[in-house]
């Protein structure tokens, strides 16, 4: 991948992309949905980015499916479509155009392909993985398998294909209960999340056992935080992520996926609240929410911050970087996200 200042020059020799009060004038009705975040200043030199992604999208037939942690310029600058990795899923398998740019992670691309392989899927960076995709291979899959003979194999989406290939289904942190309490017998294996599984555990009626993969952005937080921020604003409202620890969910008024926070936000509009999660989630949704008040601090995703518009518009111009997925491994990976996907459909999730 070549560097942003390399990049730059490179789109500079086609494009004009010099900051412009003109251009960020001609996209007012995008900046309006986040201008409580980003100045006119700072959305000038984005507007030029925008207003070019947003003509090559057309051209090249293709298509933004972008995670709720995107910045703010990419989520409601280029987005066609923003959601949690549930939602995501879905809507890669019902995508018409020929190229799907994700903006996400590269376990969301993989996802995306492995539902729709006839369509040329692009990721901006390819190297923007996952703690948790890194911490397990398809041979942990079957280690894990030789501790529990015969428990089903649950496996949260943020895996590598191979490991999805290895698993009987996959979850996502929105149908996660749902799902292990659908498995037949009573023991079920969860990866590669610690604390998801921990954290369903609670919940479900099965006996549940995990591997010891970990979400290096959520894990950060600790319960004695939050119960500080708690003492000192007895009225916040404190919403946490289910790849938190479990000390740090028994904390939470709620605890949703992205979604499922968003969702709750919307329907409380509490006064004063606290996303136990990444950064990009309160400032997605302040203008929507003026009525609500923020709290810091939140944690920043390495992976998920590699995605920029530069990278955006580069992808789109040399129609890199492609993700191939092996057809074997594919269609076996297919089953099991297929199979979540009817189930939680099934479940009305
Ligand atoms: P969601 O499915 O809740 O969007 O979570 C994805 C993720 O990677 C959170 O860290
Ligand atoms: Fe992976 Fe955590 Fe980043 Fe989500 S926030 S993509 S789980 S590292």
């Amino acid at each position: 991948m070549l560097a942003t200042n390399e990049i730059k020059s490179l789109l500079a020799e086609h494009y004009d992309l010099t900051p412009s009060m003109e251009k960020a004038e001609a996209t007012r009705d995008i900046y309006a949905k986040t201008k409580r975040v980003i100045s006119l200043a700072e959305w000038a030199v984005y507007a030029p980015y925008v207003i070019e992604i947003n003509r090559l999208k057309k051209e090249r037939n293709a298509v933004v499916l972008a995670h709720n942690y995107m910045t703010p310029e990419i989520y409601h600058g280029v987005a066609d479509f923003v959601g949690d990795s549930l939602q995501l899923a879905i809507k890669a398998t019902e995508v018409e155009e020929q190229v799907i740019v994700q903006c996400g992670v590269h376990f969301m691309a993989e996802t995306s392909k492995i539902l729709n392989p006839s369509k040329t899927v692009l990721i901006p960076d390819m190297s923007a993985g996952c703690s948790l995709a890194e911490s397990i291979t398809a041979e942990g899959i079957a280690e894990i398998r030789a501790k529990y003979p015969g428990a089903p194999v649950v496996s949260y989406v943020n895996t590598t294909a191979e490991v999805k290939a290895a698993s009987d289904i996959c979850c996502t942190s929105a149908n996660a209960v749902q799902i292990v309490d659908a498995m037949e017998g009573n023991t079920v294996i969860m990866t590669p999340d610690q604390f998801l599984a921990q954290n369903v555990a609670a919940q479900s009626k099965k006996n549940v056992v995990w591997w010891a993969g970990s979400c290096i952005v959520h894990e950060l937080y600790k319960a004695e935080d939050l119960r500080a921020y708690r003492e000192s604003d007895p009225d916040i409202k404190i919403i946490a992520h289910p790849e938190c620890t479990p000390e740090v969910v028994a904390e939470a008024d709620f605890t949703g996926s992205t979604r499922g926070i968003i969702d709750w936000v919307h329907e409380h509009k509490p006064a004063k609240v606290m996303l136990v999660t990444e950064c990009s989630m309160a400032t997605n949704i302040s203008d929507e929410l003026p009525e609500v008040d923020f709290a810091k601090p939140c944690n920043l995703c390495p992976y998920m911050k590699k995605i920029t518009l530069e990278k955006i518009l580069w992808s789109l111009h040399t129609m890199s970087e492609e993700v191939v997925v092996d057809p074997e491994i594919a269609s076996k990976a297919r089953l099991a996200v297929q199979r979540m996907i009817e189930l939680s459909k099934s479940l009305n999730i």
